[in-house]
C-alpha cells in the first residue's frame, strides 16, 4: 500500500501532527502555528444547523425499477418504460427528536426519496403513515412546538402534546395510528412509506390525474412495544440499515400508486386534498408500478446524509402538486430551510446535484462551484448570465414550452378567504374505522399508550380528548378511561 502524505487543507505537506511550535519546551505557542490554527478553526465550524424537524436520520443509495409503464397518466420520463431504472437516495428519520435523540421514539418516521431522473431530481418527501395530524400549513409550527421539549424545563411534555390534540380534533386519525402498535417501527426496513399528500400526474394529452404514492416494505412490518423501545440501542435503526446493506441484504419496497380522475375528485365524498384522510382502497385500488431497492451505504454520513436536501417542490415534468393546504406550505418551507441549513448552493453538493444537465442563469452565492457534480453539464462557468440573450445557438439555455403543466382546475366556485374546511369536519369516521379493524390486544395496547400520556394532561384536556375518542367509537373512549382510572 502506498504511503499518503498528510497535508494542510490547501494541500501543503505537514511535518508534525502531534506537537505545536512553542517558545521552549514548556512555553507558549507562537503565531507561526498556522497548521494548529487551521485545525482548531475548522473544528469550530464542523456543525451546521440540524433540521428543525426530522433531525435524526439514516440514508442510503439505491435503485427504482419501473415494472409498469405510467405513460397513460404522466409524461414523467422515469415512469415511461417497463424495466427503466433510476438512481435514488433515500433518507429515513424520526420527526420530533434532535440529532442525539433515540431511533426508537414513538413518532412518525420520515421516508424521503430523491429520484435522480434524466429530467431533474424528483423528491418524494413522505412519512411511514398515510395521513398527518394537520391539514393547513399555518398550524405546523404550533404543532411541532407542542411535540418538542418544554421551553422552560427542556423536558418532554406529554401535557402539551395532548393539549394541542385536544384543540385539534383533525389530528385524531394520525394520533390513532401513532399510538397504535405501529407507532414504533422496529427498523427503517420494516415500515411502509407514503407520499401521504395527493399529487398530480399529467400526460401527453394534457389530462390530469390525482395520485398518492405507497411504498410497501418487502421485509414486512415489524414494530417494538414501549418496553422494548425503552431498552433498545438508540442507534438501532441506523445500525440495522447500515448492517443489512453491508451484508448485501438489500432492503426493498414495492411501489404502488392510487389514482383519482379529475371527474371523480369533483364528486368524491371525501376531500381528496385533506391530508388527515386516506382514500379507501376499495374505491381507489393500489396499482403496483415498481420496486425500490437500497444497495449502497454512504461513504461519509455528514457529507451525504446530513447535507441531503429533500424538497416536495423538487418536481419533474409530468408530476405536479395539488391544492392540499399542507403541501402548499411545504412547497415553500423546504428550500428555505436548505438555504439556511446548508447554503445557497446546496444543490451543487454531490448528494443533491442532478445527474442531468443543469443549465440556468443563477450565479454566485456562498460556496458556488464551477465544477459540475455527478458529471452533470453546467453552464455556470463562463456562460452568459442573463436571459434572453443572443447566444442560443452557442448553447445558452432556453425554456422548453412542451413541459408546461396543464392549468390546475379550481374545484368549486372559489372566493379568496380563509376557509377552515367547514364542510368537511368528519375527523372521526376514519379513526373509528381503524380502531374497529384492530384485534382486542391491539385495542388494549392503543388505549394503554394513550392513557399513560393523557393522565398527565389537565382535566379539561382529558375531557375533550375522551369526547373525541368517544365520537370515533365509544369502546375506544371506554378502554382509555378504564386504564386512566387504574393509573390515577
Ligand atoms: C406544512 C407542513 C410542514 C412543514 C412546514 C414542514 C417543514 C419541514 C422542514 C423545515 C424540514 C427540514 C428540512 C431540512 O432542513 O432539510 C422538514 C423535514 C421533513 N419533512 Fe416536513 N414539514 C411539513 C409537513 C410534513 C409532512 C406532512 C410530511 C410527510 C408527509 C413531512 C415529511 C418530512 C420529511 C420526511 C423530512 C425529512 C427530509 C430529510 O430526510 O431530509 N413533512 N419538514
Amino acid at each position: 500500500m502506498s504511503k499518503h502524505t498528510l497535508t494542510t487543507a490547501t494541500g501543503s505537506p505537514v511535518a508534525d501532527d502531534d506537537n505545536s511550535i512553542s517558545v521552549g519546551e514548556r512555553g507558549a505557542l507562537t503565531f507561526d502555528n498556522h497548521y494548529t490554527f487551521e485545525k482548531l478553526a475548522h473544528f469550530n465550524r464542523e456543525r451546521i444547523p440540524e433540521r428543525v424537524v426530522h433531525a435524526r436520520g439514516s440514508g442510503a443509495y439505491g435503485t427504482f425499477t419501473l415494472n409498469k409503464s405510467l405513460k397513460n397518466y404522466t409524461i414523467a420520463s422515469f415512469l415511461q418504460e417497463v424495466g427503466q431504472k433510476t438512481d435514488v437516495f433515500v433518507r429515513f428519520s424520526t420527526v420530533g427528536g434532535g440529532q442525539d435523540s433515540s431511533d426508537y421514539a414513538r413518532d412518525p418516521r420520515g421516508f424521503a426519496i430523491k429520484f435522480y431522473t434524466d429530467q431533474g431530481n424528483y423528491d418524494m418527501v413522505g412519512n411511514n403513515t398515510p395521513v398527518f395530524f394537520l391539514r393547513d400549513a399555518i398550524k405546523f409550527p404550533d404543532f411541532i412546538h407542542s411535540q418538542k421539549k418544554n421551553p422552560r424545563s427542556n423536558l418532554p411534555d406529554p401535557a402539551a402534546i395532548y393539549e394541542f390534540w385536544a384543540n385539534h380534533p383533525q389530528s385524531l386519525h394520525q394520533v390513532t395510528i401513532l399510538m397504535s402498535d405501529r407507532g414504533i417501527p422496529a427498523s427503517y426496513r420494516h415500515m411502509h412509506g407514503f407520499s401521504s399528500h395527493t399529487f398530480s400526474f399529467w400526460n401527453s394529452k394534457g389530462e390530469r390525474f390525482w395520485f398518492k404514492w405507497h411504498f410497501k416494505s418487502n421485509q414486512g412490518i415489524e414494530n417494538l412495544r414501549n418496553e422494548q423501545a425503552a431498552t433498545a440501542s438508540p442507534f438501532g435503526a441506523q445500525q440495522d440499515l447500515l448492517g443489512a446493506i453491508d451484508r448485501g441484504e438489500y432492503p426493498s419496497w414495492t411501489a404502488k400508486v392510487q389514482v383519482m380522475t379529475e371527474e371523480e375528485a369533483k364528486s368524491y365524498a371525501i376531500n381528496p386534498f385533506d391530508l388527515t384522510k386516506v382514500w379507501p382502497h376499495a374505491d381507489f385500488p393500489l396499482i403496483e408500478v415498481g420496486q425500490l431497492e437500497l444497495n449502497r451505504n454512504v461513504e461519509n454520513y455528514f457529507a451525504e446524509t446530513e447535507q441531503a436536501c429533500f424538497a416536495p417542490n423538487n418536481l419533474v415534468p409530468g408530476i405536479g402538486a395539488s391544492p392540499d393546504k399542507m403541501l402548499q406550505g411545504r412547497l415553500l418551507a423546504y428550500q428555505d430551510a436548505h438555504r439556511y441549513r446548508v447554503g445557497t448552493n446546496a444543490n451543487q453538493l454531490p448528494v443533491n446535484a442532478a445527474k442531468c444537465p443543469v443549465q440556468h442563469y443563477q450565479r454566485d452565492g456562498t460556496m458556488a462551484g464551477t465544477c459540475p457534480a455527478n458529471g452533470a453539464v453546467s453552464v455556470q462557468g463562463s456562460g452568459v448570465n442573463y436571459y434572453p440573450n443572443d447566444r442560443i445557438n452557442d448553447g445558452a439555455p432556453v425554456p422548453e414550452p412542451s413541459v408546461a403543466e396543464p392549468p390546475m382546475p379550481v374545484l368549486e366556485n372559489a372566493w379568496v378567504t380563509r376557509y377552515g374546511l367547514a364542510d368537511d369536519e368528519d375527523h372521526y369516521t376514519q379513526a373509528g374505522n381503524l380502531f374497529r379493524l384492530m384485534s382486542e390486544s391491539q385495542k388494549d395496547q392503543l388505549a394503554t399508550t394513550i392513557a399513560e400520556g393523557l393522565v398527565q394532561a389537565t382535566e379539561s384536556v382529558q375531557q375533550r380528548m375522551l369526547e373525541q375518542f368517544n365520537r370515533a367509537e365509544p369502546d375506544y373512549a371506554r378502554r382509555i378511561r378504564s386504564v386512566m382510572d387504574a393509573l390515577s
